[in-house]
């Protein structure tokens, strides 16, 4: 083994050790708070409704390991928490906390109102290169009520401060200097941008998101990897390097969005 792969190889063990700990950390945090005393707020709204604790578990386990607990659905190897860090609970990496009030919503890209399953599928058919939920299904009502566990009292239609990306500057990325930046990430998620699934998630490639996920977008992928990386040491990248890598993985192969799906 060469130096630079071996280097590799150590960075990878030890994010994958550091990502089961905090996986389990972040799980038994969670356990408690199900399995606490309820709190009931004073009248909630209807879209606020507490939702089946035992449902809701399954959502979280779902929405970390996607791949594994929602198979028939998923074209790729990526989980929600991938990219919704912190089981959905990171400000600025699209948190789920407080959404479900938010819904139903005008979407522009479907250009109607869309409901929360609506958006849930729309992530499935294009960041997990998939196929939309059944609304009966299992799965979806789990995924329902692990969002709405994130959403307890909260203001009623008063999005989370921290909701979606941060607002970045538009710049305009340059692919080979990207590349260079690259560099650092490429410790992690691989020079072949594969990552070491389920621990680290593929940016390109048949593991990835499609070309038509919002993360495909270069201005929503710099916005999310200016705050959320590279991991461990997230800000250490200017704006414009945030642009330039995220032209570089842009350039790079990924599974197509199937327009059979172009409702969500
Ligand atoms: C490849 C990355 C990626 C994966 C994987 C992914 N999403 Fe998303 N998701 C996004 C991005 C990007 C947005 C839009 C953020 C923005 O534009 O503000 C988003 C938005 C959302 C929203 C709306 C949030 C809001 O504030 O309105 C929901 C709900 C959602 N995703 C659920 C899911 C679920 C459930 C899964 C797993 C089945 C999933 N996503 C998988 C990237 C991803
Ligand atoms: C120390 C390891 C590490 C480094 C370095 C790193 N990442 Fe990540 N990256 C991760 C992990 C792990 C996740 C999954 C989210 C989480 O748990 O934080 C992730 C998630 C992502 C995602 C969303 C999921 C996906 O597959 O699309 C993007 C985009 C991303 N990283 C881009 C980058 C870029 C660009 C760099 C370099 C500037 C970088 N990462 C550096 C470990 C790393």
């Amino acid at each position: 083994m060469g130096a630079e792969q071996w280097l590799r190889f150590v960075a990878r063990v030890a994010v994958l050790g550091a990502g089961v700990g905090i996986a389990s950390l972040a799980g038994c945090a969670l356990n408690q708070n199900l399995a606490g005393p309820v709190r009931i707020a004073p009248s909630p709204p209807a879209a606020d409704a507490r939702p089946d604790a035992n449902l809701a578990k399954q959502g979280k386990k779902l929405f970390d390991r996607t791949p594994k607990y929602a198979s028939p659905y998923v074209g790729n190897q990526l989980s929600c928490g991938n990219c919704h860090i912190d089981s959905g609970k990171a400000g600025y990496a699209a948190p789920m906390i407080g959404v479900a009030a938010l819904f139903p919503l005008f979407s522009q890209r479907a250009g109607r109102q869309i409901t929360l399953q609506d958006r849930i599928d729309e992530c499935f058919v294009r960041s997990e290169a998939g196929r939309p939920l059944p609304p009966e299904s299992s799965q979806m009502q789990a995924l329902v009520a692990y969002i709405q566990s994130l959403s307890m009292n909260r203001d009623h239609g008063r999005p989370y401060a921290k909701r979606g990306l941060v607002k970045l500057p538009a710049l305009k990325g340059n692919p080979d200097r990207g590349r260079i930046v690259y560099r650092q990430c490429a410790l992690c998620h691989g020079s072949d941008g594969a990552g070491m699934p389920p621990v680290i998630p593929p940016l390109w490639g048949q593991g990835s998101f499609n070309d038509g996920a919002g993360m495909n977008q270069p201005a929503k992928m710099a916005a999310y990897v200016y705050t959320n990386m590279p991991q461990g040491s997230p800000g250490a990248l200017t704006a414009q390097q945030a642009y330039d890598v995220a032209a570089f993985i842009h350039q790079q192969p990924r599974p197509k969005f199937n327009p059979v799906y172009a409702r969500f």
